[in-house]
Parts: C-alpha cells; structure tokens; sequence
C-alpha cells in the first residue's frame, strides 16, 4: 500500500477501531472455542469486540492455527486490517540454538546472523511476522536469570551482536516470506535490577546509561530494527513505560528510532504497582504520552485511551501517531496483500529438521562451547578407547537429558533434541564406553516453578543413592570420567533469580563421591549464566562450559570432546569467583586505592579479606586444543589525529599440534579523562582459523569514534592524551603498545 492509502485507512477508522490495534492479546482469546467471551477474558475486561479488533497477538503458532485465526478475524474486522502475529524466537524457531550468552561467546557475529536468518525462516513458516527479539540488555550479574538471553557483559560486544541478529532476523525485505521484523528489546538498562533480582529497580547514572547501556540499542535501531519494547524496571524511580525522556527524547529523538514501540507484558499496568501511576487510566495516559505504541496483554489502552480523549487529556492526534506506525509496519510486513506472509502447512509441519539446520546448529554450538580448564585430559583420543587402552564413564543427569534447550524454547519437539548418550552411539562411540545417570538436576526440596510445567526433583532418597552407587561402581573401573553436570534449565530465564549460583547440591554430591575413585574427571557443565564453580574447579582436570546447547547439544558435547571440532568459545561474560563479587566484568574503574602484589596485605586498599578481586575466569577468557603466541603490538605511528586512524598489528602463531580458533582482542585504555575511565574497553576482535606453526597477522584500525564517552559536560567526545592498546588473548591480556590522540 502507498503511504497516501494507509492515511486514508486511518482516516476511515473508528477512534475505538484505531485504540484496539494498540492492543496486543495472547493465544486464549483466539483459541476455536473463543466465539464466546469466556471467563478470563472477563476478567480480563475486555469484550469480544475489542478481541476482534486487537491489532497483534503474541506467541500463537502453527501454520494451519495462525491462518485459522487471521481467517476468523479478518471476517469480523471492520476494515479487514490483518492481525500481526509476534512470538519470543529467541535462539531458534524448531531447531534451537544455542542461547544468546553462548552465541555471545562464539565472538562469531556471521555466525549469529546465520542462526537469525534460519530462526527467521523456520518462524516464519509457522506464521509468525515479528520476534522479540534481540535482546540486548547489558548484563554484569549472574545472579539475574535473564543473563542467558543477552550476550553479555560488553558494550561493544553486544552492539555487534545487535547489529548481527537483526540484518538476520530481517533480511533485506521484512516483507518477505523467510524474513521476521526484529524487535529490541527490553528499553532500557532491564539487566541492571538491584541485587540481581528480577523486576527489581535500576540505579545508574546517566553519563553510565549512555556509555554502556544505551548503545546496543542503539545498534539495532541503526541496523534497522522494526521494533522496541520497553522494560518492566525502573531507571532512576521512573517505570521505562513512562518515561518519556527515555523513550522519546532518547529512542525517538537521539537515536532516530521510527518503528513501533511496544510494552512489556503488562507493564503499562505494573506502572500502578510501582506506584507512578494511580490507576489503569493514568497508567494508559504515562505510556501513551511516553510514545509506547501497543499495550501487550493489559486493557489498559482499549478501556481507556477514548475516555483520555474525550476528556481532552490526551489528543486523538497522540492515537493516529501510534496507530499509523503500527499500519505502517503491517504494511512493511506485507500483510495487506497477503495476511498469512510466510506462513506454510507443509514446511512447518514437516517431521524432520533440516538437515542443514541441524548442522548449523551443530557448529554454532561447538563454536560456543568454552574450555574453562584442561591439564591434557582433553580432547579423549577415539583410538584408545577402540584400542581398548582406556575406558570411560559418561556420569551426570545431562548426560541422558533431551531438554538441552534454553528457557525461551516454547515451540519445540524436545524428541528432536540429541542427548550425550544417543550422540556417542550415533558417532561410533560404543566401544570401552559406561554410562550413569548418577542423580537428578534438582536436588531433594528444589522447587522451581515454570512457564509451562514446574520442576523438582521426582526420585526418592533410596533411588539417589541407588543413582550414586552405581556411577560411582563406573567410575571405579574406568581410566577416566566425562561428568555432565548443571543448573537445571529453569533456573535461568525470566523469573529465575538466584542468590547461590552454584550447581545444586545432589550432583555435587554425585561429584565428589566420584572424585573420591576416580581424579581423571572432564566436567561438561550446563548452565544458564556463568556459575560459582570452586569446587569442581580445584578438583576436576578439565572443564567445559555448553551453557544450554539446544537440539544439536549432544552431537557437538561429542565432536568436542573427542577432537573432532576444538571448543571455539570466549567468555562473553566474566565467571565470578563467588557470588559476593557480582555484579562483576572487567571493564570495571580504578580506584584511589588499588590492589596491587605489593599491597595484598595491607587493611585500607579495595579488595575482599575472604575472595580474591579477580573473577575466577574473565571476559574473552578461553582455552582449545592449541597454544597461540603472539607478537609485540606494532602501530603504524604513535599518534592519532581527529580526522584520520592509526593500525595496530600483531602476529599471532598457533604453537601447537591442532588446528584451531583463536579470538584476538583489542581493548583501549584512556589513562586520564576529564571523568574516570575504565581500565580498558574492548573495541575490536577478530576469530582467525590457524593451522599447526601457521602465523596471521592482525590488523585493527584505531580511529577517533573508539575514543569516545560522556564526558565531564555530559557530551560525547574524544579527550586529548595519551592511551594504551591491549591486543591479547582475552581482557587480562598485558600486551600493550601507547600512543597519544592529538585533536
Ligand atoms: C518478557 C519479554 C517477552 C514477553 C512476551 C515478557 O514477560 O519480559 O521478554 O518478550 O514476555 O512473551
């Protein structure tokens, strides 16, 4: 449609007509037997009118389903404006990929871009036209289950990511049939709650909001993201859904952002329970004057925009801005001319995965995989296990688990994932082989509740200790023990804060009543955010960190182990040494009174009398199967002007037998600024295959923009002064070179 029809449209619309397409709904309200408005939509408030005139709905899919409800609905709707059918798609559609934190740490934005595309494709198939996704929140604390869902603890990082995940999700055309319009998601800073606890308030200087929360926002506004949704939080005690400043001076205003603004579930409401609001119809009148342009799953719009109106509070004006950029986008979509857009019986229910899908999910999971530690255990050579010359025992409840997948996977057949156990048979791995369950994920009393389902543990204390004793009798009589232990998939995810971040206790038991037979143990760990690990840290002689791998996770736990792919990950948030250092990343700020070798012992200097400053594996932190040298940094002058870039090269050689990846970082450090800067910033990375002996050189281009930050005036730009270059192995790296900016 032109644009001209689109205003013509609007101008055809009932005020009630244009209110309700603000209105998103979940699946109840269009199930078949919705004909008659049942008890919670009652309760909901809202009428079957309105039902028929909600302009989007949320996390319905199915190919057959979705075009049985656009069918009904464009049949009751007055001016046949198709529905927009949006879901959480956040690591996979059918085939699950591994979960945003780990694709974080493949330092591979392709690759992210790839699985974008793919998860584009498979949900489009079932008819959906938007995700909700990327989700870009900045996330520093462990102790949040949302972790899982950013790619971690870097500014810079994250913008790459954002960037990536959208070019993939949208394609070139966001019209067409493979492609979903992106949505960014949660504006703004939603990963910084107060104590780690979710939905809990946000803090943080404005001058810390634009340096380091803000940009990968922005990043996926630029790459042309179609959508943003709000947060539930706070910032500074104003709820984000209100916060005009936020969302309309800074998203609109600064970063140009044109697309359609969307609350999070309920979250014009909640303005009432944080206390902004006095009721639902002051809460519809703070987020309306804020720009937020859908209300998802409250009524607080649709029973309460036309009284704002009529009363003269707000103008209908305020409701065409909104309606129009919301027509705008299903016309983007595509969806007048054809309201089902990608949606395909027979390629959404076909029984297999594709092939090739499987496979991509298979790399990006290898890819992702981080070798925390490794004494030469790993990787296991198949041949003397053929030979006979050693045995091994695969322990742990993860070893027979199907639900690799993270907790935003709703759409899934989890019968199609590979376990550890069917990907060792599948790939020959049957010969000097035992394997044990060992415990349950959930010990005795855990308690999990769930979106779907809740989780705990089902077996009998008798029934552990049967578990136990056999694993145990296994691992005695093997040479050597794969143990796949981990948090339980729910503890991570929305609702799934955690004030001890350890691995639950029946499988630590598990692992230290094998460790008493056996010291050869390789520990694959699962997990939805970095862990406190010291325990099978001091004991196990390998440790491979899988976060939650999804449907490909026991084919590449497999190719990794045995050697077949070397474990291409980076930490893209820092492992704490315990919980009483988060939230911790290591772009963190000097302080008057540094810890230094020299001082350790000494009472008034910044650090902990019980735990160390550093966190038990930092940012970028990763091993493989090989050992890479690098050279000196060599720049190509040591003096950068305003309008012009500088190089920094290094050589870097794979000193080993393998053939593997290494990331090589660059991080800056501003050593004096008219406010105080962090101790280093990452601003380039790049991940180089090397062949045993085979040396690259690699280069990165300094320029002004890198130098930037808020400064003392509040503005962004680049001080004058002398800056050191880090390029390394991961942010600890001491490889430094220094020049000066000169403006
Ligand atoms: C989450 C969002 C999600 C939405 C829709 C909310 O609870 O915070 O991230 O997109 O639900 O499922």
């Amino acid at each position: 449609m032109e644009e001209r029809d689109l205003q013509k449209l609007l101008s055809e619309m009932s005020l009630d007509e244009k209110i309700d397409q603000m209105l998103q709904l979940n699946g109840q309200f269009y199930s078949e037997d919705s004909e008659v408005v049942t008890g919670p939509m009652k309760q909901f408030g809202i009428n079957e009118k309105q039902i028929n005139q909600a302009g989007s709905v949320l996390n319905v899919t199915g190919a057959r389903n979705v075009k049985r409800i656009q069918d009904n609905y464009m049949k009751k709707n007055p001016h046949k404006i198709p529905l927009m059918f949006m879901a959480d798609i956040i690591n996979g559609y059918r085939t699950i990929f591994p979960m945003p934190l780990a694709q974080g740490c493949t330092f591979d934005t392709d690759l992210a871009k790839e699985i974008a595309a793919v998860s584009a494709r498979e949900a489009a198939r079932a008819g959906i036209h938007v995700t909700f996704s990327p989700m870009v929140d900045l996330v520093r604390d462990a102790r949040w289950g949302r972790v899982m869902e950013s790619t971690g603890e870097d500014t810079y990082l994250n913008c790459c990511f954002a960037q990536a995940m959208v070019e993939g999700y949208q394609g070139e055309d966001v019209g067409s049939k493979d492609t979903l319009a992106a949505c960014v998601k949660h504006f703004a800073a939603y990963g910084l709650p107060t104590a780690g606890r979710e939905y809990n308030n946000v803090e943080l200087s404005e001058r810390t909001l634009r340096d380091n929360y803000l940009p990968a926002y922005e990043a996926a506004v630029k790459a042309g993201c179609e959508m943003a949704m709000t947060s539930f939080n706070t910032i500074n005690l104003i709820p984000v859904t209100g916060h005009s400043y936020l969302t309309r001076d800074i998203l609109r205003g600064e970063m140009g952002f044109e697309g359609v603004l969307i609350s999070d579930w309920a979250s014009i409401a909640e303005m009432v329970n944080h206390g902004y609001a006095h009721d639902k119809k002051d809460a519809a009148y703070k987020a309306i004057v804020a720009g937020v342009d859908i209300d998802m799953m409250t009524d607080c719009y649709t029973n309460n925009l036309k009284k704002l109106v009529e009363e003269g509070q707000i103008s209908e004006e305020l409701i065409d801005e909104a309606v129009m950029r919301i027509l705008k986008l299903k016309n983007k979509l595509g969806l007048f001319e054809n309201p089902y857009k990608g949606a395909d019986e027979i390629e959404d229910e076909r029984a297999e995965i594709p092939e090739e899908h499987r496979k991509l999910a298979r790399r990006a999971a290898a890819e992702s995989f981080v070798l925390l530690k490794n004494d030469g255990l790993l990787p296991i050579s198949k041949d003397s296990l053929e030979k006979g010359h050693r045995k091994i025992a695969f322990i742990g409840p993860y070893i027979f688990e199907k639900n690799m997948n993270s907790t935003w996977s709703f759409f899934v057949n989890t019968e199609d994932n590979v376990t550890i156990e069917e990907a060792l048979k599948a790939n020959g791995y049957n010969h000097n082989i035992s394997l044990a369950k060992g415990s349950t994920i959930l010990s005795p009393g855990d308690y999990v509740p769930g979106f779907a389902y809740n989780s705990y543990c089902d077996a009998t204390e008798d029934e552990l200790n049967q578990m136990r004793l056999e694993a145990v009798r296994k691992a005695k009589e093997a040479d050597l023990v794969v143990m796949a232990l981990g948090e339980h998939r729910e503890q991570s995810g929305e609702g799934a804060s955690r004030a001890d971040i350890t691995i639950p206790k029946v499988q630590m038991e598990l692992f230290n009543a094998v460790y008493e037979v056996n010291k050869n143990i390789a520990v694959i760990l699962f997990s939805g955010r970095p862990l406190d690990i010291r325990d099978i840290n001091d004991k196990a002689r390998a440790i491979l960190e899988v976060w939650m791998p999804g449907t490909e996770g026991g084919n590449a736990i497999v190719d990794v182990i045995f050697g077949h792919t070397p474990p291409g990950g980076r930490l893209a948030m820092s492992f704490p040494y315990s919980v009483g250092q988060v939230p911790i990343f290591y772009n963190e700020f000097n302080t008057g009174r540094r810890l230094t070798q020299d001082n350790e012992r000494t009472r008034c200097i910044s650090k902990y009398l019980d735990i160390p400053n550093t966190p038990l594996y930092p940012f970028g932190y990763g091993l493989t199967y090989t050992d890479f040298q690098y050279s000196n940094i060599t720049l190509s002058s040591n003096v950068l002007k305003s309008d012009t870039a500088i190089e920094a090269r290094v050589a870097v050689t794979n000193i080993g037998n393998l053939a593997a990846k290494e990331v090589v970082q660059m991080y800056i450090q501003d050593l004096v600024g008219s406010v105080v800067r962090p101790i280093r910033e990452l601003k380039g990375f790049k991940k180089i295959l090397l062949q045993p002996g085979e040396t690259q050189v690699v280069s990165f281009e300094i320029n002004c923009e890198m130098l930037k930050f808020t400064d003392i005036n509040m503005n962004f730009v680049a001080e004058h002064g002398q800056f050191k270059v880090y390029i390394g192995q991961d942010s600890t790296t001491e490889n430094e070179a220094e020049f000066e900016f000169i403006k």
